[in-house]
Formats: structure tokens, sequence, C-alpha cells
């Protein structure tokens, strides 16, 4: 098992523990929500990574591919859920600002600008390799996804 299930798991708690502990829940503002669906779209694609960190390591030659079998089966949910993700944080982005103004005083709202130009480099670099597969494209998605993913925790626990 990788350790990344673990890391994922706990993010998943922060983001449900901030959204349940700050807003008198299940009465959701519409901003919210819709950060709330990015956060776990991005959880859902990112676990990706785990599963292939697993695939590499685990040593049972069926457990290995069961999982890469299982693994092909998603890939093509992978890129539509991806775009969705990216489709949620830019409507949560403008109604954040909507309902804000912006302001680059809001440490919060910088952090999620720049997780939002991440998450449209995750994106593009998702569609090159799907049709130009390179070292180079795997490693910027592969890291920059890491990155999204601390990036993603510092938003939501400020
Ligand atoms: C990948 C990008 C992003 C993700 C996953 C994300 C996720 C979230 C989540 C789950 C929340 C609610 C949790 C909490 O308040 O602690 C939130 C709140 C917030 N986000 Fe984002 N966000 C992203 C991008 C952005 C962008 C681009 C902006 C600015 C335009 C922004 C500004 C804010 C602000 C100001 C709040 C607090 C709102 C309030 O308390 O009423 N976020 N975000
Ligand atoms: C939220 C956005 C996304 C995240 C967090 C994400 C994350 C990941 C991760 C962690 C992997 C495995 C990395 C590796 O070890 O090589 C991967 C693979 C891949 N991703 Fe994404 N991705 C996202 C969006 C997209 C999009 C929009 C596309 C568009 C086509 C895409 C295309 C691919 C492809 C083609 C692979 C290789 C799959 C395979 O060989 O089975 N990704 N992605």
């Amino acid at each position: 098992m990788s350790k990344w299930f673990l890391l994922n798991f706990v993010l998943l708690i922060v983001i449900v523990w901030n959204v349940v502990g700050h807003y008198s829940f299940p009465r959701l503002p519409v901003h919210i929500v819709f950060g709330v669906i990015g956060a776990l779209i991005f959880l859902y694609n990112w676990t990706r990574n785990a599963v292939f960190e697993t695939i590499r390591n685990v040593r049972s030659r069926k457990t290995k591919v069961a999982l890469a079998r299982f693994s092909r089966k998603v890939v093509t949910i992978h890129r539509w859920t991806g775009n969705i993700a990216l489709l949620a944080i830019v409507i949560h982005g403008l109604l954040v600002i909507s309902t804000y103004g912006f302001s680059l005083n809001n440490i919060k709202m910088v952090v999620g600008v720049l997780a939002l130009i991440g998450l449209t480099l995750q994106i593009l670099t998702g569609w090159l390799r799907l049709y130009k597969p390179t070292i180079n494209l795997r490693y910027i998605h592969l890291y920059n996804g890491m990155m999204l993913f601390f990036l993603i925790l510092v938003h939501i626990l400020m």
C-alpha cells in the first residue's frame, strides 16, 4: 500500500472537518459547495498516484495485474473528472470574488489563485501527455499534482 492513501485520507478529513465546522452544515453557501466539489474531484483524480505507486511496489503478481486492469478501466473517466474539477473551481473562484471582491491582502484568496493556476497546468499537461506522451510531461503531470495537493491542503486550512 502506498503512503499516499493515508495522506489522501488526511486531506479528505480536512475538507470534511473544515466544511462541517466552519459553516452551518448542511446549509452551505454556494461558493463553498463548488469549492468542496472541486476539492473532492481533485482528490479522486490524485488517488491515481496512490494506485500507481501500489502497482509499482506490490509483490504479488496477481494483485499487480488486478490493479493495472482496474486502473485501465478508470483512465477514461480520469480526463473528464479533471476537466469537471477545473470548471467547478473556476465557478468557485468567480463566486468568491463576486461575494468578497478580489484582494491581494487576502492570503487565502492568493493561495486559491495559485492553486487554480496549478490546476490549469495539470489539465493542460494531462491532455498533452494523452496525445504525445513524453517523460517530461509525465513528470510535470506527477509533480505538479503533488504540489497542488499541498497547495489545496494549505488553502483549506487557512
Ligand atoms: C484548486 C483550487 C481550489 C480549491 C480545491 C478550493 C477549495 C476550497 C474549499 C474546499 C473551501 C471551503 C473550506 C474552507 O473555507 O476552509 C474554499 C474556501 C475559499 N476559497 Fe477556495 N479553492 C480553490 C481555489 C480558489 C480560488 C481561485 C479562490 C479565489 C478567487 C479561492 C478563494 C477562497 C476563499 C476566499 C474561501 C473562503 C470562503 C469563505 O469562508 O466564505 N479558492 N476553497
Ligand atoms: C485534477 C486534475 C488531475 C490530476 C490530479 C491528475 C493526476 C494524475 C496522476 C497522479 C497520474 C499518475 C501519474 C504517473 O505516475 O504517471 C495521472 C496519469 C494520467 N493523467 Fe492525469 N490528472 C489530472 C487531470 C488529467 C486530465 C484532464 C487529463 C486529460 C487527458 C489527464 C491525463 C492523464 C493520462 C493520459 C495519464 C496516464 C494514465 C495511464 O497511463 O494509465 N489527467 N494523472
